[in-house]
């Protein structure tokens, strides 16, 4: 396979992993809208809202939550309260007291209790009649709560997993946007790696699918890709985009910089906006590792770096959140026709999203 750094023009920096690339100007790149196919996307779509998810919904970044206070989130309409017992372990439950119905945010922990601050009734993680804790995941990065109220799925003791670096020398970083779409949306969006060298072009260059997903082997995308760190220096990469779960598309390295890098774009639906239309929270996790010297000790860098992690993660989803919400305004609008697996056709364009006559 040829790398993306490889091709004429480039020119590798010593034994950095920076190469020089030869600069395209944007409007000059090859399209890639004819190799964009939305049967392929909505094909691959589709296989991933199918997997089980065993009724899991990521809820927050595990650093997020600590010990000293109560964190709220609202998940499908229903309001949360999220916090750490005395032993550190992380517990959801309603976010509502079952008393008079304060706003468990605003409780206060003691001894790893919730002590509403309306009347002082004290909750922990065995719950009380009415007022019942759901299961609770804490992988180290993100925190996922149960619904099974709102999954409707078989539920699972975990939620879908898939491999990440090892914990020694990794550096992790978790970045969150909303947006006015439903969570097929995020992925819809995640499942086009066509879109990132047009979409993207401060962060991305020389982008090619050189393996589209089948079914009936690795269900993936394969892309090379070069990384633009700044004017024509760039690192690049071959990574893969699975589903490993409905609501989840993970980006890992597989060969280049960063090798066992990996992405994770998980999408939760918060439930409807004051305005009735869906919002969806983009919970992004990176969790970069790179076997070069030093890198294992990365965690001492760590609280300077993730801020940079994360606003770069913030850049791409500011654009990526675009695509998604205007996606979710044409799928729901009266009048238009498409939907999120479009029927194969010649016509690429017609073959897309796109008002009736
Ligand atoms: S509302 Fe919580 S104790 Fe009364
Ligand atoms: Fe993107």
């Amino acid at each position: 396979m040829r790398s993306a750094g490889s091709g004429s023009g480039d020119r590798r920096a010593g034994t950095t992993p920076v190469h020089r690339f030869a600069r395209t100007p944007w409007a000059e790149q090859a399209p890639t809208y004819a190799e964009a196919d939305p049967s392929v996307i909505g094909g691959a779509l589709e296989r991933a809202r199918r997997r089980p998810s065993g009724n899991w919904y990521v809820i927050a970044a595990s650093r997020d939550v600590g010990r000293d206070r109560p964190v709220g989130r609202t998940i499908a309409g229903r309001e949360l309260v999220v916090w750490r017992d005395r032993d550190g372990r992380a517990a959801v439950g309603p976010g509502a007291c079952p008393h008079l119905g304060a706003d468990l945010s605003c409780a206060r922990i003691d001894r790893g209790d919730l002590v509403c601050h309306w009347h002082g009734l004290r909750l922990d993680t065995s719950g009380v009649p009415g007022w019942s804790p759901m299961p609770c995941h804490d992988d180290g990065v993100l925190l996922w709560a149960r619904l099974d109220i709102v999954g409707g799925e078989q539920p699972t003791v975990a939620p879908p997993g898939s491999a990440r670096p090892g914990h020694a020398g990794r550096l992790d970083a978790v970045a969150t946007v909303v947006g006015v779409c439903e969570p097929e949306d995020i992925v819809a969006n995640r499942l086009d790696p066509w879109h990132g060298a047009w979409l993207h072009p401060y962060s991305f260059a020389r982008l090619r699918v050189v393996e589209t997903p089948d079914p009936d082997r690795d269900d993936r995308f394969l892309v090379e890709v070069v990384f633009r760190l700044a004017g024509r220096w760039g690192v690049p990469v071959v990574a893969e985009f699975v589903c490993p779960g409905p609501r989840t598309v993970v980006m890992r390295i597989l060969s280049g910089e960063g090798v066992g890098s990996v992405v994770e774009t998980h999408a939760t639906p918060l439930g409807p906006g004051p305005d009735g239309l869906a919002r969806t929270a983009v919970v992004e996790a990176v969790i970069a590792s790179s076997d070069r010297p030093g890198f294992a000790r990365a965690h001492r860098v760590a609280p300077a770096v993730r801020p940079l992690m994360r606003r770069v993660a913030t850049r791409l989803w500011r654009d990526d959140i675009a695509y998604a919400q205007r996606r979710y305004r044409l799928r729901t609008a009266p009048g238009y026709r498409g939907s999120a697996t479009p029927a194969a056709s010649s016509d690429p364009v017609s073959r897309g999203l796109r008002p009736t006559a």
